[in-house]
């Protein structure tokens, strides 16, 4: 668990390549030791320029990164023990695998016998010392980036910063590397900081997840709470799959708001963004959370529609309904033969918990 608040520090950073826009704008984040940290973002969010800013190869415009308390602006990338893994694994095609570890260490002129115990002990933490003598085309996809991963951890940095590097491989040898990455983190302790555009990669991985968005992070939050809480629209429609019903809001305290559809169907919604009468709203709830025949308690939507589709997928069923005034919504049904699944074209009763639902602003 993360121990020191504060390790990696961004204080008020922009970045600006050009004089007309700011890619990274007065960002501030900061990330315990030995916590994992992953920037989920659309692509062009900012989020490989946040990463190249604390890396040292790129320097930010305005505002200032510190690590452990210290500013880092003007020490260079070399010296900053930080370990870097980029989507491509940019080994050396002409080296085999442990020359590929060793050649950082050399130009460090670091001795001989050193260099093969570093080598040694990056290989086997990545469990790849069996194949020392490879060269990296007699490799598949997920050894070589294990051999990328053994070479960002060589210098056994403070930090190892891992730009999409997953993103070249296939589902399967993906959802592998994951599980690999996490429990190499367990083990070794070392602060992570993980880029990703794949939510559920950055759901399962991180202990935070920080959402960029047009240049600014839009919700810094442990994955429960993103999906749970998004804290508005932006966050809501990028993390798993939503359910969104405009209307008006015509009651809001802090803790819940009604909202009112164009047929005068009122909603109870936990209070997210929205701030006040009358605004635009939009009510977001997950599909799994949407029941079919619903019970009659005071805290429970319930509204009748029609069933306009139904996909089976296995596990689940996706249930298509319309509603007069919701619109076209889904619900999520397990695949349980409890569950009496209406036909297509028939009246549904479906509803969900007014908890399960959350008002936000109208993007
Ligand atoms: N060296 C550069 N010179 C000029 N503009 C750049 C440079 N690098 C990035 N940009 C611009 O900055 C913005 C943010 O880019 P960045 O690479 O940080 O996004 P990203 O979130 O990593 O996207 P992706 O998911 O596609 O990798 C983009 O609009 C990009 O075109
Ligand atoms: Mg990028």
């Amino acid at each position: 668990m993360p121990e020191q608040q504060g390790y990696v520090r961004f204080e008020n950073v922009s970045k600006a390549y050009d004089a007309a826009t700011f890619v990274v704008e007065d960002l501030s984040l900061s990330v315990a030791k030995g916590e994992f940290l992953t920037m989920l973002g659309p692509s062009g969010s900012g989020k490989t320029t946040s990463l190249m800013m604390l890396a040292g190869f790129e320097q930010p415009s305005l505002g200032e990164i510190f690590l452990d308390g210290l500013p880092i602006s003007r020490v260079p990338a070399h010296r900053r023990d930080i370990g870097m893994v980029f989507q491509s694994y940019a080994l050396f095609p002409h080296m085999t695998v442990g020359e590929n570890l060793a050649f950082p260490l050399q130009v460090r002129k670091v001795s001989k016998a050193e260099t093969k115990r570093l080598v040694s002990k990056a290989l086997g933490t990545v469990k790849l010392a069996h194949l020392i003598d490879r060269k990296p085309s007699q490799l598949s996809g997920g050894q070589q980036q294990r051999v990328a991963l053994a070479r960002a951890l060589i210098f056994e940095p403070r930090i190892v910063l891992m730009d999409e590097p997953l993103g070249a491989l296939d589902k399967q040898l993906r959802e592998h590397m994951q599980h690999e990455i996490r429990a190499l983190h367990r083990r070794l302790g070392i602060t992570m900081v993980y880029v990703t555009h794949d939510q559920d990669e950055a759901l399962t991985m991180s202990d935070r997840v920080a959402v960029f968005g047009n240049g600014r992070i839009q919700q810094l939050a442990p994955p429960e709470e993103l999906y749970e809480s998004p804290s508005n629209a932006f966050v809501a429609s990028f993390i798993g799959e939503n359910n969104s019903i405009r209307g008006k809001v015509v009651f809001r305290d802090v803790n819940l708001c009604k909202i009112e559809l164009t047929d005068a169907t009122l909603l109870t919604a936990r209070t997210g963004d929205v701030q006040q009468f009358g605004e635009d709203a939009t009510v977001s709830v997950r599909p799994e959370r949407v029941v079919l025949n619903p019970p009659m308690d005071g805290s429970t939507v319930r509204l009748e529609g029609n069933c306009t589709d139904l996909v089976y997928h296995g596990d689940h069923i996706r249930v298509c309904i319309d509603h007069k005034s919701a619109g076209p919504l889904v619900a999520k049904i397990p695949n349980a033969r409890a569950y009496q699944l209406p036909k297509i074209g028939d009246a549904v009763l479906f509803g969900w918990a007014a908890e399960d639902a959350i008002a936000l602003k109208q993007v």
